[in-house]
């Protein structure tokens, strides 16, 4: 009698498949939460509040559903909420020259702001498409622009700033370049781009058709009274541009996944025929919630002042450790420089400071060499202070002995 189980007849094997991703694992973010609830340290990797959001927004969502709004919404969003982001951009954008968007035609409700990426990837790039990303960039950019049958090219933002090096972005465009992806402010980086930076992407793209991919999540926490610089302000981007924000980010809402899209008619058309076919619609009380709550400016534009005071609480706490502290200008995050610790692990790769950091002092980060292609290590970990101030403090206090 043989030993080995007999065959599995054909038809019950699971056919062998080829990889359509072949460098994509299990995330860092998954595997550093993960480890941080193994280890019971404080999670300040993945990016996500540890508070609630305002009372009124999940009140909102309850009473769409008790109102009966549970139905399929308009493929393109619920019109109340799509009113309200073009009026938002108006009244943000347009004292500044920002462009005027159309409710109807010109903006798109999606799944957050992961679906809005891919969707906006998959409506205009073709194999053989060259689309340049920056390096450190965030984690789905790459792989969607390899399932449209793209070419990602990366162009590393300066190591130590982390500002555009346009030369090298100008070196990267050909003729093969489809799109550009931008992220301002910036994960991981928490850098912001000036007037400056757009001025001189607008002039470069001038001459070209290539379309620009604005990843703007965080576009309502840029700190010390410096303005966030949409790709709407300058009309030579916003013609050519996909501008996609999150309310997850916004409103403290990450695991709702509802965002959206604003973009020339045109180009909204093309958006919409795959957002059609990927998700068709996004979930309904959310969305007339939302819309209710946008009619207060108010909570997003107090985001700045209560950011900036939780990165100022942590950074307070931070220089008393002898981690160096690179600038946060926006987004919820703050990148530090391991190399002048007072352990022997600061001179562990980032990958391992961080396992190090969570196991033996409770307070988990994120290595920046996991948003390169090439894993490029500086020495440089990151942290997310969307924590209630009880959460920093208890971060702070372990981290204290470094
Ligand atoms: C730069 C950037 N883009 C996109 C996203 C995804 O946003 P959403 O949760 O709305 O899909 C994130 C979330 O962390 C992000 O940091």
């Amino acid at each position: 009698m043989s030993l080995s189980s007999p065959p599995l007849p054909a038809a019950a094997r699971t056919p062998v498949l080829q990889t359509k991703l072949p460098a994509v694992g299990t995330t860092i973010f998954t595997v550093m939460s993960a480890l941080a609830a193994e280890t019971g340290a404080v999670n300040l990797g993945q990016g996500f509040p540890d508070f609630h959001c305002d009372p009124a927004l999940t009140q909102a969502v309850t009473d769409a559903m008790a109102e009966g709004l549970n139905q399929y919404p308009p493929m393109t969003g619920v019109a109340p909420l799509r009113e309200a982001i073009a009026a938002k951009l108006d009244a943000w954008h347009g004292p500044h020259g920002g462009r005027h968007y159309d409710a109807a035609t010109e903006i798109t409700v999606t799944a957050g702001a992961t679906q809005a990426i891919i969707t906006a990837i998959l409506a205009v790039v073709r194999p053989g498409d060259e689309v340049i990303v920056l390096d450190p960039c965030y984690d789905s950019y790459v792989p969607n622009i390899d399932l449209a049958g793209g070419t990602a090219v990366r162009v590393p933002l300066i190591p130590g700033s982390f500002r555009p090096d346009f030369d090298r972005i100008a070196a990267a465009i050909g003729p093969k370049t489809r799109a550009i992806l931008i992220n301002s402010p910036h994960n991981p980086s928490a850098t912001v781009w000036r007037a400056a930076d757009m001025r001189r992407l607008e002039e470069m793209l001038a001459p070209t058709d290539v379309l620009l991919i604005s990843d703007e999540v965080y576009e309502h926490m840029v700190f010390d009274d410096q303005p966030h610089e949409s790709a709407a302000r300058y009309p030579g981007l916003a013609a050519r541009a996909f501008i996609v924000s999150s309310f997850g980010k916004t409103y403290h809402v990450t695991g709702w996944k509802v965002g959206y899209v604003a973009a020339p008619a045109p180009l909204t058309a093309e958006f919409r025929k795959v957002h059609q076919f990927n998700v068709f619609t996004v979930n309904t009380p959310m969305q007339h919630a939302l819309a209710r709550y946008m009619a207060d400016p108010r909570p997003y534009r107090e985001l700045p002042a209560f950011y900036s005071a939780k990165r100022d609480l942590f950074r307070a706490g931070l220089a008393r450790t002898r981690f160096r502290l690179l600038p946060s200008e926006g987004s919820y995050f703050q990148c530090v420089d391991i190399s002048q610790l007072a352990v022997p692990e600061r001179a562990l790769g980032e990958a391992e400071f961080c396992q190090w950091l969570t196991r033996e002092i409770g307070v988990a980060a994120i290595p920046l060499s996991a948003f390169y292609g090439d894993g490029f290590d500086q020495g440089v970990v990151r942290f997310c202070f969307a924590k209630k101030d009880e959460t920093l403090q208890d971060a702070l206090g372990r981290l204290a002995r470094l």
